[in-house]
């Protein structure tokens, strides 16, 4: 069984469609990414998902219980991290983490025991007793992720975890997430931070409520940029850009600082022979390369590409 089924998921407000037919299967212990920009409806379809929203149409089973037709049921399946951590300031880590074990109904020994298991994995034992108002964001991460997972739900949902957050702490915060699928649980997790997005089993880009692609890290680099990509050093960017752009044998090219990435096109045949072409191709409209050479895109490039297609497409 898969841990998340979602078939032709819609959610419209009014006349604005915020989440438009996706459909998609999570396997039990992955770690699944959802990403997109701005507004693309990453937070709507979570809380489609976690029952606190109901679809306008489509249906989606979360640990086998239906959205639709079992809400109640699909919560007490999930840990759910919101975007803005649900913790209360005004509590103490301790009593923050007592406050949630309430809401789940956790007996006491079992309690206490999570209670220090919440407290070693978020590194705050010595600090129990602090508001959790007065921790730095890292520390309120870990703490919140500790309180979505205090009932050891099947699968739990991170809505933007890592906001705000140094890259230090979100190392350690991703090792934790790992920690957890490890032991079985499913992390779908939402983040704008694509070098995180690496560490996914599986990711789906979503832009303005549709997936535009999905898969392994892998897969989309190979199937998207998939004639290879060339890095240049260059004395002009923006003229060298602008040029390439019209270029046959690029299909896309992006600014990255002072460098650009091109996306080699169908009609480049290997990227060396077209290296030495766009080398001399530049050089002949006065522009000083550097440095060229092909390099293995990122998830950024393969983003970029998608949504530039996308814009082209419509
Ligand atoms: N309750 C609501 N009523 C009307 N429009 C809404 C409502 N909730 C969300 N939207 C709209 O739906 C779209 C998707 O919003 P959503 O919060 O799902 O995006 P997101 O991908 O999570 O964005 P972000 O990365 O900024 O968190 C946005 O245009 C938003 O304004
Ligand atoms: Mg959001």
């Amino acid at each position: 069984m898969n841990s998340i089924e979602v078939v032709d998921l819609t959610k419209k407000f009014g006349k604005f469609t915020a989440v438009d037919n996706i459909s998609f299967n999570v396997a039990k212990g992955e770690v699944f990414g959802f990403l997109g920009a701005n507004g693309s409806g990453k937070s709507t379809t979570i809380r489609m998902l976690c029952g606190i929203i109901l679809p306008t149409s489509g249906e989606a089973t979360v640990n086998g219980f239906s959205i639709m037709h079992d809400p109640e049921k699909v919560k007490t399946n999930i840990g759910y991290m919101s975007q803005k951590f649900s913790l209360y300031g005004d509590l103490s880590v301790e009593e923050n983490i007592n406050f949630f074990g309430g809401i789940y109904g956790i007996e006491k020994n079992r309690l206490n025991e999570r209670k220090d298991w919440v407290l070693e994995m978020s590194g705050l034992t010595e600090r129990r007793k602090t508001l959790s108002a007065q921790l730095s964001v890292g520390f309120k991460q870990r703490l919140a992720l500790g309180c979505a997972v205090l009932h050891e739900p099947a699968i739990v949902f991170l809505d933007e975890p890592t906001g705000g957050v140094d890259p230090i702490s979100r190392r350690n915060f991703w090792k934790l997430i790992n920690e957890l699928s490890a032991k079985g649980t499913t992390v779908f997790v939402t983040t704008h931070n694509l070098d995180e997005a690496e560490f996914c089993n599986r990711i789906i880009l979503l832009d303005y409520g549709k997936i535009v692609a999905s898969g392994s890290p892998k897969q989309l680099k190979e199937e998207i940029i998939e004639n290879g990509m060339l890095m240049m050093e260059l004395d002009d960017v923006y003229g060298a850009y602008e040029l390439l752009e019209k270029n046959e044998l690029i299909r896309n090219v992006s600014i990255f600082g002072n460098a650009l990435h091109a996306s080699l096109s169908d009609s480049a045949s290997g990227a060396e022979l077209a290296s030495d072409l766009i080398k001399s191709f530049l050089e002949s409209n006065g522009i000083t390369v550097r440095k060229i050479r092909q390099i293995i895109p990122s998830l950024e490039d393969v983003f970029l590409e998608t949504i530039e297609k996308q814009g082209t497409d419509d």
